[in-house]
């Protein structure tokens, strides 16, 4: 079984692991056979799932139901649940709700913010909740950052995401999310931090990336800048699958046009 020791290994040792997110219990299971270390239920089943325009419409019933499902295809794969848009407003939403993922199947809950986010985090942690953060396009914002553009591109924002990067460590976090921040922003904060960084959008030099499993299958519409569609030079789903890990582990994905400098 992947945890979270062996995923703070492969960062020591240099080498890269592989996420991806998932929905239900078939695909789970093919996600598990195709070697994929890690499955978030990501609150994108939004988008993908209930054809919604963003995120926030998720409810924690809605992100329980799914990551009953992915659990109960998995043994191996370390299985993080997105908590979805106002759920950890406080820290005692944060407990509540998270209590709720955790007992359904989660190993580790993310959630999407910085410096905010930090008593919440360390009081999670310090009651047995592993935390992954979410940093830099933030989803569940959208409408606050005005649509899906890249963060930190200029140096206040860039320095305002390491910062927050750095707290979430601090109190607790044991992974860390960057999406659609420039490569040199998630490489420095990936060398900096000791715990595990996993892109999306954010460049080749993270510990690990993660992508939508129906982007890489070419089903979500319009495939974002970021992803590849594995189907296309595959004639199964888990060839698919398995040749996104194995060009995540020998950095061959991402290329330059799947980010910014
Ligand atoms: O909801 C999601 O799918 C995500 C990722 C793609 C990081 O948060």
């Amino acid at each position: 079984m992947v945890t979270i020791t062996d995923l703070n290994k492969m960062k020591t040792r240099g080498e890269k692991f592989t996420a991806l997110t998932a929905y239900d219990y078939s695909f789970a299971k093919i996600i598990e056979s195709a070697g994929i270390e890690i499955i978030l239920i990501g609150d994108s089943l939004g988008n993908v799932c209930q054809g919604h325009q963003t995120t926030i419409p998720v409810s924690i019933g809605d992100m329980v139901y799914h990551t009953a499902s992915v659990s109960r295809g998995v043994k191996e794969t370390f299985v993080i649940a997105d908590m979805p848009f106002l759920s950890y407003g406080t820290t005692q939403n944060a407990l509540k709700n998270s209590s709720k993922l955790m007992q359904n199947g989660a190993k580790m809950v993310k959630l999407e913010g910085g410096h905010w986010l930090s008593e919440t985090v360390y009081q999670m942690s310090e009651r047995g909740i592993p935390v992954c953060g979410h940093l830099g396009l933030t989803p569940q914002s959208v409408h606050k950052l005005g649509g899906y553009a890249i963060q930190g591109a200029d140096s206040k924002a860039a320095d305002k995401i390491f910062s927050d990067a750095m707290t979430l460590e601090q109190a607790g976090a044991q992974l860390l999310v960057v999406e659609c921040i420039p490569s040199s922003l998630s490489k420095l904060i990936t060398k900096k931090l000791q715990i595990p960084v996993i892109g999306i959008g954010a460049g080749p030099c993270t510990d690990a990336q993660i992508l939508v499993l129906y982007d890489i299958l070419g089903i979500s519409g319009q495939i974002p800048r970021f992803a590849r569609n594995f189907l296309l030079d595959n004639n199964s789903i888990i060839s698919a699958l398995k040749n996104y890990a194995s060009a995540v582990r020998n950095s061959t994905f991402p290329t330059s046009e799947h980010f910014v400098e």
